[in-house]
């Protein structure tokens, strides 16, 4: 807590996640969503504008204030309801099974217990629900990994406790769902931060 994490990196995280670059993905992951939507760490807000039919509402969880008040803001010219929860992807207050699709965008790699929420995740969705993501995380070039791995310490003190080498689809894997579909690949910009997993994963 401080006046850095509270005020300096919320704007900070807007403004690195509103590269124009990844609103194509933004809109291609949204516009698989469907029925009653969680969208984990849902940040500023940049997605909401996306969420369509079939979707009939949106929770957006998010654990920092700040951003919060600022995706309360982004809400305002939403054509969807959306409700808010600040709270923590490791203890999402919500019921077993009770919503239809799960999305984290560019979230996985800043959730300091991805293991637990990911369990918290698969407790919340339906069965026949399904988790869509787009993630950067570990690249296969063992070069880029091996840069990951060393700017991880201090990239994830600047950053939001943002890591850059997480195995995105064996966490996803692991934490008992299937992945339906997956690309991969870097986008432009510095490949220790730009290798992307977008797909989509369903309960076992
Ligand atoms: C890089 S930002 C991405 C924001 C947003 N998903 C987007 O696409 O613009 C990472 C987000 O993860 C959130 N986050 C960090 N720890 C979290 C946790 N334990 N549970 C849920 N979200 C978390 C941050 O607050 C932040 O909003």
């Amino acid at each position: 807590m401080g006046f850095y994490s509270d005020v300096i990196l919320p704007r900070l995280c807007d403004l690195a996640m509103r590269n124009k670059l990844l609103l194509p993905i933004r809109e291609r992951v949204i516009g698989a969503a469907e029925g009653r939507v969680l969208e984990i760490g849902v940040g500023s807000g940049l997605n909401l504008p996306f969420y369509r039919p079939p979707v009939r509402e949106v929770l957006a969880l998010e654990p920092a204030a700040k951003l919060v008040a600022m995706a309360q803001n982004a809400s305002r010219g939403t054509i969807m309801p959306v409700s808010f929860l600040e709270a923590s992807a490791e203890a999402i207050p919500l019921g077993d099974h009770s919503v239809d699709t799960i999305v984290t965008t560019w979230t996985m790699c800043s959730i300091p217990h991805a293991d637990m929420a990911l369990a918290e995740i698969r407790r919340v969705l339906r069965p026949a629900g399904k988790l869509l993501f787009v993630e950067h995380g570990q690249a296969p070039d063992e070069s880029v990994r091996r840069w990951q791995d060393r700017l991880t310490p201090a990239w994830r003190a600047i950053a939001g406790g943002c890591h850059l080498n997480r195995p995105i689809s064996a966490m996803i894997e692991g934490a008992g769902f299937r992945i339906d579909r997956i690309e991969t690949g870097y986008i432009p910009g510095p490949r220790p931060m730009t290798y992307m997993y977008e797909g989509c994963a369903r309960p076992h």
